[in-house]
This record gives C-alpha cells, sequence and structure tokens, in this order.
C-alpha cells in the first residue's frame, strides 16, 4: 500500500472514509466564527466542528444545553462564510433531535438549508437511532458521537472517562457497529480508554475520531480554544495547549491599557 499522501481539495465525507483506508490519519479542530474559521481552513484541519461546546466557550454557559439551533446555526454561517476546503460538521444542539425523528429531520434540514453546513453530529447510540436514520434518509451527512456525550452530562454527574466497565463498553461498541451500519460517515469517541476507542476503530470501517481516546483511531478532535490556549481554567490529560494565548493576550492587553493611560498610543506616526 502506498503512503504517499493524497491531496483533497476539498475534503467530503467520502474523502474521510478514504484517508482511513489509506491510514492517513485526520485532523479535526472545533471553530465557531468567521475569522477563526479561515485560520483553521488555511492552515490545512480537514474537519470543521461548529461544535455545541459554543455554549461554553462562545456564551459562558457551565454546560452544552442551552445553545439552541438559531445561535447553532449563526455560528455555523459564519464558519461556512470563511472555509474553503475543510469539510463542516454542525453540531445538532441539545433538544432538537431526541423526542422524534421528524424533529431531528426538521433541525438537521434547518442546519444544512440556513448555514450551508455539509453535515450534522448528533450525541448517542441506539436511543437515538431512529432519528438518525431520519436524518440520513433525508440524504444528510450525519456523524455519531459516543462516550462522554456532554449533553447527557446531567446523567453522568461528572465528566470522567466513560467506558471503563464492561457493561457501558459493550454498549459503545455495539453502537459504533450499529451507527455505521445505518450509514453515519464518522464518529466521535470522547474520554474513552484508549484501548477500547483502538478496537473500536478496528471493528468499522468508517473513521473514529478520538478525543481524550488515545492514538489508535483515525483522527484526532479538539476544542481551539483550549489548543490555543486561549482558555485557561479547563486543563484535561488529553489536553495538549499548542499557545498560551490566555497570557500572551492578558500580556498584550494590559500593555495597551497602559500604553493609553500613559499617552505613548497613539505615537506620530499612528496618528492622520
Ligand atoms: O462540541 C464539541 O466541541 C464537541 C467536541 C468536543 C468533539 O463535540
Amino acid at each position: 500500500m502506498s503512503t504517499a499522501k493524497k491531496e483533497y481539495k476539498r475534503v467530503t465525507t467520502k474523502s474521510l472514509v478514504d484517508m482511513k483506508r489509506n491510514k492517513e490519519k485526520i485532523s479535526m479542530l472545533t471553530a465557531y466564527d468567521y475569522t477563526m474559521a479561515k485560520i483553521v481552513d488555511g492552515a490545512g484541519i480537514d474537519v470543521i466542528l461548529v461544535g455545541d461546546s459554543a455554549s461554553n466557550v462562545m456564551a459562558g454557559h457551565e454546560t452544552t444545553l442551552p445553545i439552541t439551533l438559531d445561535q447553532m446555526i449563526y455560528h455555523a454561517s459564519s464558519v461556512i462564510r470563511a472555509i474553503e476546503r475543510a469539510l463542516v460538521v454542525v453540531d445538532l444542539p441539545f433538544g432538537t433531535y431526541q423526542s422524534d425523528p421528524k424533529e431531528a429531520l426538521r433541525s438537521a434540514i434547518r442546519i444544512m438549508k440556513e448555514s450551508g453546513a455539509h453535515a450534522v453530529k448528533v450525541e448517542g447510540g441506539k436511543e437515538v437511532k431512529e432519528s438518525i436514520k431520519r436524518i440520513l434518509n433525508a440524504g444528510i451527512p450525519v456523524m455519531g458521537h459516543l462516550g462522554l456525550t456532554p449533553q447527557s452530562i446531567y446523567k453522568f454527574g461528572t465528566y470522567t472517562v466513560r467506558a471503563k466497565e464492561e457493561v457501558e463498553a459493550d454498549q459503545l461498541r455495539e453502537d459504533a457497529i450499529m451507527l455505521e451500519k445505518i450509514g453515519c460517515f464518522g464518529i466521535v469517541l470522547e474520554k474513552i480508554p484508549a484501548k477500547l476507542a483502538e478496537e473500536v476503530a478496528k471493528s468499522v470501517s468508517i473513521p473514529i475520531i478520538g478525543i481524550g481516546a488515545g492514538n489508535g483511531v483515525d483522527g484526532q478532535v479538539l476544542v481551539l480554544h483550549d489548543m490555543i490556549g486561549m482558555t485557561h481554567e479547563f486543563n484535561p490529560r488529553f489536553l495538549r495547549r499548542y499557545m498560551h494565548l490566555y497570557d500572551d493576550m492578558t500580556k498584550a492587553i494590559s500593555q495597551y491599557v497602559s500604553d493609553v493611560k500613559n499617552v505613548d498610543f497613539p505615537n506620530a506616526n499612528e496618528q492622520y
């Protein structure tokens, strides 16, 4: 098998399956606005997730539950205007797909029609199977999300590692196979033991993207604001910070405050 990387001018759901087949790891990051999405896309990311983590990162909520469909569509349309290459996947927010398949389809159609996104992501396994099938039947690509599913945080009670016990691990294995069978193009596995994640990735032919799930999966996703160190209170073991923007920005802004107060800014060259 060739190890040469194929160039993808535009990443599609099919490209991701090709990448898995060719053993090329898939890179995925969140973005919620035009400016960030332009940087992320320009840097060569494969998938941009307009995650409902926008509820935490952009709006300051404690959980992902409060964000609305209209707000997700606003974020997704801003991202879509920026991208040239990446596949854009948008989270269906809490309360827009769980109650019945028809509502799930209506929500997914709104995201696709009003934002121009390429796919949706849905949290959960067998309990949301009918909703996912309904969306897929309408021709909308769906990415699954198993393991730690933050929309169920009040059921779990904590953000600790999921599926450590065999019963939950077995259910997760079953759900992953079911999601592939009904036609999902990929699955996010969040915060589960690396060994289990690797096993699941080997058991299906669709890509498994991990977050806190080790490196035996087909790709990785992180929340952008965490990986660039803009947030600084969230420090899980799986997070690698590539920058420390919280500190750098604090320094820069303090300097600006001081320059304004001391009438150092603007100087003679910075005025008309
Ligand atoms: O909303 C989000 O950012 C996510 C990732 C953590 C996978 O679902």
